[in-house]
């Protein structure tokens, strides 16, 4: 159960989710800060005002990274944080604190990959459309130009987009994240203008010609065929097309597919293509980011082809099923389907909200199962021949999960809400001789 000589070991997180500190250093607000503060939106009514305290803790949390012998970390930038309004005037004191995290990591032997979208956008652009409106995309390049020219010396691993799907449908189509809007119409539109950003992104990456690699994180499920009948088959490849390539195709050449396109225009929603952004957006990437947490029943019925079919695993407390067969099944697929790219698992990770117990360990069983069972199921992706190259644990520490606030635990350290504390969960110390070995053998 030995990987590949050079493969690499990770945490991941992201700005909002981890932070803090919104009314400090000169950041501006982001569409997460006004969403959170609105009733009713994030289930216990919390926000991330504080969060994990990240941006004044950041320097004990790379220690603890080290460690646990980590040897790369995933994180995000508030965009908000550096472009208080999104663009125009650059926030300096935003830049440095992200300088001095790298420089932290550096020191550490810790390899920093830095998205640049993790959902935080700056309010001001929602304010004019937000990813509806096509100059979201420019004031995304900028940004990310930005960064590439004063951070592209220490840093060489870039995540444009993270997830577009989740943001996209989740906060414009079913309104249950940030900016919280209901608009087919709209989503269409933010679809296309995000993936556009990322096009033009990666061609200002190339720009800057300071080498360094750069890709894009999509979110993904595996999808099974809830029977063996052609109907479900067809279902599989419906549910492909409007949460999977719909966010791949276009990156590797072939445009959006045609299904989704269809259902989109009958519904008088339209993708605002115009001459030149599909070239854009088919921008060669260096890799590609794959974020996984579980598989998908599906069965034909609805206006798209597909609809869940009922679960038949255990499920977790996020919902879905415990299916750790599901990234190394993913992992296959996608491979074969693209080409073979260099794939990062840019997160994968288990909800498991196991408290201290009385001694005050926290002996997180089921986040220790199945992660062996997902890292087992990539190890026989990666002997069937997928390129595979590195592997981020969602999440270093427990977090601000969204609109479910502090419910969901996805760290492998513990964190104490009221005081901020960290401990390491027993999940932690089997990730860290995992990675230390570089085997599942431990
Ligand atoms: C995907 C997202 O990128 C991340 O922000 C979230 O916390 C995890 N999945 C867990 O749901």
């Amino acid at each position: 159960m030995q990987f590949p000589p050079g493969f690499q070991w990770g945490t991941a997180t992201a700005s909002y989710q981890i932070e803090g500190a919104i009314r400090e250093g000169g950041r501006g607000v982001s569409i997460w800060d006004t969403f959170a503060h609105q009733p009713r939106r994030v289930i216990d009514g919390s926000t991330g005002d504080v969060a994990c305290d990240h941006y004044h803790r950041y320097k004990d949390d790379v220690a603890l990274m080290a460690e646990l012998g980590m040897q790369t970390y995933r994180f995000s930038v508030a965009w908000s944080r550096i472009f208080p309004m999104g663009r125009g005037g650059v926030n300096p004191e935003g830049l440095a604190f992200y300088e001095r995290l790298i420089e932290e990591l550096l020191a550490k032997g810790i390899q920093p990959a830095l998205t640049l979208y993790h959902w935080d956008l700056p309010q001001a652009l929602q304010d004019i459309g937000g990813w509806a409106n096509r100059e979201t995309a420019t004031a995304f390049a900028e940004y990310a130009a930005y960064l590439f020219e004063k951070l592209g010396d220490r840093v060489t691993r870039w995540i444009t987009l993270n997830e577009p799907l989740i943001f996209t449908m989740y906060g414009h189509r079913l309104g249950v994240m940030a900016p919280g809007q209901k608009d087919l119409g709209i989503t269409a539109r933010a679809v296309h203008h995000a993936m556009l950003g990322h096009g033009l992104a990666v061609r200002a990456f190339r720009a800057n010609g300071r080498g360094g690699e750069i890709g894009i994180t999509n979110a993904n499920s595996s999808f099974e065929p809830a029977d063996g009948s052609p109907e479900c088959a067809r279902a599989v490849e419906f549910a492909r097309d409007f949460e999977t390539r719909l966010f791949h195709d276009p990156v590797f050449g072939r445009g959006y597919p045609a299904s989704v396109l269809k259902f989109y225009a009958e519904r008088g929603a339209h993708f605002p293509i115009e001459p030149g952004d599909m070239e854009t957006i088919a921008a060669p990437t260096d890799f590609l980011g794959v974020n996984l947490y579980s598989r998908q029943l599906v069965q034909p019925g609805g206006p798209t082809g597909f609809t869940s079919a009922a679960p038949t695993l255990p499920l977790l407390p996020m919902g879905y099923e415990a299916a750790p067969h599901s990234l190394g099944d993913f992992v296959r697929w996608v491979s074969k389907e693209y080409g073979n790219p260099v794939i990062y698992i840019t997160e994968n990770g288990v909800c498991d909200n196991t408290e201290p117990g009385p001694d005050g360990a926290i002996d997180d069983t089921t986040r220790m199962v199945l992660t062996r069972g997902f890292l087992e199921g990539l190890h026989g992706a990666i002997a069937d021949g997928a390129d595979v190259r590195a592997y981020y644990m969602w999440s270093l520490m427990d977090n601000f999960e969204w609109a479910f606030g502090f419910t969901k635990r996805f760290g492998i350290v513990h964190t104490d809400f009221e005081t901020l504390k960290r401990t390491p969960k027993a999940s932690a110390r089997m990730y860290a001789a995992i990675a230390r070995a570089n085997s599942l053998d431990v």
